[in-house]
């Protein structure tokens, strides 16, 4: 039986913090599910660590369908969040129910995952209620980058820090299971956190959510392009598969490989 937004929900008030990791194939995916990683996101960070695109925006449902498949052919226990990429659930309710759909009938995920706050929550209210599973993230949400100039902390201002507040308020009430906050400063998200009564799940939004999430290339330490301030690399893939590539490469040229 995989994990479900209720177990996710009573996680909170016992105090029991939430660990959530992205996951973009079946091999990884297998791995976290072993290590008992209750929620995995298919995120559509795919499209930067995956990809090769700039931002998030490129990202299709088609790649993200694709992607979410792999994801839950390697998955047993964890719930898996499909995350709905730009403009599949802007249009209309119609629009961001149906996209919503695929996520759950086509790619076998157990919920979805869209931006935004007051301005979604409509759309949030359809898709509960049509028994989909939905995960709010707020803050930094990169599919906004070009309206907010960049990867940049949001919530800074009062009045920013307070818009916010109601944006996190409005997802629970349209019946959001958690929220995503990123790249908040930690006050905002403690405040956030104690506001509402579903979980908050934090990334570079300090440790008071009740949970974190990271990309996995970047605790990994396997995408060198960027990494994050608030990551945290636990390992250093780039450098170990150089090394090993590096030591087949040669191995083949000399003749070392393969044995006979
Ligand atoms: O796309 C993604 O990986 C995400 C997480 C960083 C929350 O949205």
């Amino acid at each position: 039986m995989r994990v479900t937004i209720n177990q996710i929900k009573e996680m909170k008030p016992k105090g029991e913090k939430i660990v959530m990791l992205t996951a973009y194939d079946y091999s990884t995916a297998r791995l976290l599910d072993e290590a008992g990683i209750p929620l995995i996101l298919v995120g559509d960070s795919l499209g930067m660590v995956v990809l090769g695109y700039e931002s998030t925006i490129p990202v299709t449902i088609d790649e993200m369908l694709h992607h979410t498949k792999a994801v839950v052919r390697g998955t047993k226990q964890a719930m898996v969040i499909g995350d709905m990429p730009f403009m599949t659930y802007h249009v209309s309710v119609e629009d961001a129910l149906r996209n919503a759909a695929r996520f759950i009938q086509e790619a076998g995920a157990q919920a979805v995952k869209l931006e935004g706050g007051v301005t979604v929550a409509e759309k949030v209210k359809r898709i509960v209620e049509c028994g989909i599973p939905v995960m709010g993230h707020i803050g930094l949400t990169p599919q906004s980058i070009h309206q907010f100039g960049g990867f940049k902390m949001q919530g800074k201002t009062p009045e920013a820090a307070a818009n916010l507040l109601e944006d996190a308020k409005v997802l629970e009430q349209a019946g959001a299971f958690a929220i995503v906050l990123e790249t908040i400063p930690a006050r905002l998200a403690k405040l956030i956190t104690d506001k509402v009564a579903i979980p908050t799940i934090g990334i570079g939004a300090g440790p008071d959510c009740d949970g974190q999430v990271q990309v996995i290339n970047d605790i990994l330490g396997s995408f060198a392009d960027f990494v994050p301030k608030h990551a945290r690399q636990y390992v250093k893939l780039t450098d170990i598969i150089s090394k090993a590539v590096t030591r087949y490469r040669d191995e083949v040229r000399d003749g070392r490989f393969p044995a006979e």
